[in-house]
């Protein structure tokens, strides 16, 4: 979501400022920054330190962040030490233009953190800053109110709303025609984009409609509201990719019911069924939650055993990190001692490398589908592409070069807990 938020950023920004690859050569350096865990805003603090530091050596040079830390810190950023000169929240970058006139003009620092009911940025084009034109993100809606107890989203990113409908066509179809052959569609709940009379299904069978050329993905799904309807429309469309990301973050029902799930271990169970029935060939990948408050072991070994149950493809897995504002930092104890959750993390890891390794060595002899991202140089010259379920392929070149966006057939040879080898067919 900050890929696509800081290519928005650019366009706003545009012409006035340009992106630079160097940014000890920049002129504005804006930080766009995450709150949904602890160490993800220490990063940003360390590295908002060092700017200061290069501030004291570049007269001119602003420096301000953005983003959830934006939002949930507000003027606690703005203290002296840091000397940041903008802060500003995830529905208020169209007010970036007018306080860098008021730095500029001697106005002082600037901040806006207004959250806005109906902000989607839906007629901004973003100046894609990726070197891979191969694949993009398209942002469908934004905002979150599913208040999961730990979750510090629906406070820095405010309610939800879903963007304008062609808005969303219009910029999948000129991505197309760019030459991009993969969209990700991305929100923080995409099940219940909604706009007039379009649910999420249709938007998907709409981009989907564009050429079959084209890959549509989303992110992310709640387990409550994925719908067989849904279901039905990627089974009826080959270039939607068979690939669902379905955080389930714990496997106990008592520990679902503490986060405000609003689904069971049961219920998430005959979802997976019901993807597998419509989508055999599926990959499922999940987030997991490692000690949120009050967590026994019994309810640990519970998301182990259903890790095992839906044998997930891949999974980002966390430890619990206490969030100021949420419903878990004002009712619950922070309770699990940084031993036990590192300790039940390792297990998660431990246990999810396992089954990414079982679920990846399926593919081995398998001929499939790939599209090519280029040339990865890190990896010897191999080039690099994804198949429909999203797993990282490598293969070796063989005479002539294959240009990225395209797709070719590839025989799977070997694999690893993360990626998949073989040769071109
Ligand atoms: N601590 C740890 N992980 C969290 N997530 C969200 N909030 C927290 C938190 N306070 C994880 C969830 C979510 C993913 C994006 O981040 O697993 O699905
Ligand atoms: Fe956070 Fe829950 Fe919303 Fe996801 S669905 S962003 S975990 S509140």
């Amino acid at each position: 979501m900050n890929f696509a938020d800081s290519d928005v950023l650019s366009a706003i920004l545009s012409p006035r400022y340009e992106p630079t690859s160097d940014y000890k050569q920049a002129d504005l350096i804006l930080v766009n920054t995450c709150s949904i865990r602890d160490h993800a805003e220490q990063r940003v603090l360390n590295r908002l330190r060092e700017f200061t530091a290069l501030k004291k050596r570049r007269s001119g040079l602003y420096v301000g962040v953005v983003g959830c830390m934006a939002e949930r810190m507000k003027d606690e950023l703005l203290e002296e030490a840091l000397q940041i000169d903008l802060v500003v929240g995830p529905d208020a970058y169209r007010q970036i233009p007018v306080l860098l006139d008021q730095l500029s003009t001697g106005g002082g620092k600037g901040m806006d953190v207004n959250l806005s009911t109906e902000e989607t940025y839906h007629d901004i084009v973003p100046l894609r800053a990726t070197e891979n034109k191969v694949s993009a993100f398209v942002s469908i809606m934004r905002g979150c109110q599913n208040f999961c107890a730990y979750c510090v989203v629906p406070y820095t990113r405010g309610a939800e709303r879903s963007r304008p409908f062609d808005s969303i066509i219009d910029e999948a179809r000129a991505l197309f025609e760019q030459g991009y052959r993969e969209v990700t569609l991305l929100g923080q709940n995409v099940n219940s984009y909604h706009y007039q009379d379009v649910g999420f299904a249709r938007l998907m069978a709409s981009v989907a409609e564009i050429d079959p050329r084209l890959r549509v993905r989303f992110a992310t799904s709640h387990p409550k509201d994925l719908s067989d309807e849904l279901l039905a429309t990627m089974a009826a469309y080959p270039n939607i990719c068979r690939a669902i990301h379905l955080p389930v973050q714990s496997g106990s029902d008592t520990m679902l019911k503490r986060m405000n799930r609003k689904y069971t271990r049961d219920h998430y169970l005959q979802r997976v069924a019901a993807i597998r029935a419509a989508l055999p060939d599926v990959s499922l990948s999940t987030d997991l939650i490692a000690g949120f408050c009050g967590e026994t072991e019994a309810e640990h070994q519970d998301t182990l055993s259903l890790m095992r149950e839906v044998e997930f493809d891949s999974a980002f897995m966390f430890k619990y990190s206490d969030r100021p504002g949420t419903f878990a930092h004002r009712h619950y104890q922070d309770d699990i001692s940084e031993e036990v959750k590192t300790a039940r993390l390792n297990e998660i890891i431990a246990l999810q490398t396992e089954l990414s390794l079982k679920c990846n060595q399926k593919y081995v002899g398998r001929t499939m589908e790939v599209l090519v991202e280029g040339l990865s140089e890190k990896r010897g010259k191999q080039y690099i592409g994804r198949n429909t379920q999203n797993k990282v392929v490598l293969f070796e070149p063989t005479g002539a070069e294959i240009k990225p966006g395209t797709y070719v057939q590839v025989n799977v040879k070997r694999c690893s807990a993360v990626t998949l080898l073989g040769d071109l067919v």
